[in-house]
């Protein structure tokens, strides 16, 4: 650690109290998935009905967060680490400021998936699968990247040449493969309304 001497600043508006005034619990939806598994489909459809519903919400995107926070970090194991390490920070303290944190990375890891678990606390953190076979992400292609990848104009892509480790445990799966984007939404809002909204 290489800011030493700093002393941790007690704040008196705490998130129990902000959670409080927002009449609802705040936590991190962590959705992990190949890329065009849906992730940041089901992330973005999700917070608008929560946002309907009075709820304070935000999604933070891998694609758009690697414009700018993580814009230095590429897709090595290590960056790829370091991409995860940084959004469970900025989740933690979007926890503390009382928001529903919807979070879109493939984060492929388990051990980067874990830590941020642990960093952001286990009752904190719903991990969400977006199970999709690669098959099924490749032939969407929306993006026209595993295209690039199978021709080997983009190295270490997720699925073809970097691994994705699957969830064991995660507390929620949702097959986009199989699923409407209706049925899965329905699925995580009532999750939510029995686990998080209505304590
Ligand atoms: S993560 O592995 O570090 O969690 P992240 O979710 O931030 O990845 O970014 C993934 C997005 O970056 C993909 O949806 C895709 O659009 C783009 N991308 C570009 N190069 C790669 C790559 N080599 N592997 C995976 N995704 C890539």
């Amino acid at each position: 650690m290489k800011s030493s001497n700093v002393i941790y600043h007690q704040a008196s508006v705490t998130r129990q109290r902000r959670n409080k005034l927002n009449k609802h619990r705040s936590v991190v939806l962590w959705f992990t998935g190949l890329s065009g598994s849906g992730k940041s489909t089901l992330a973005h459809a999700l917070e608008e009905k929560l946002f309907q519903k009075g709820c304070r919400t935000f999604v933070l995107d891998g694609d758009n967060v690697r414009h700018g926070l993580n814009s230095n970090l590429d897709f090595s194991d290590a960056d790829r680490g370091e991409n995860i390490r940084r959004i469970s920070e900025v989740s933690k303290l979007m926890l503390e400021a009382g928001l529903i944190v919807m979070t879109a990375f493939i984060s492929p890891f388990t051990e980067d998936r874990n830590t941020a678990r642990n960093l952001i606390k286990n009752d904190n953190f719903i991990e969400i699968y977006c199970k999709a076979s690669i098959e099924t992400c490749e032939k969407r292609d929306v993006k026209g990247l595993y295209k690039k990848a199978r021709a080997g104009k983009i190295k270490n892509y997720t699925g073809i040449d970097s691994p994705y480790e699957a969830p064991v445990n995660p507390e929620l799966i949702i097959n986009t493969d199989k699923e409407s984007l209706d049925e899965s939404i329905s699925k995580i809002l009532s999750y939510l309304q029995e686990n998080i909204l209505k304590s």
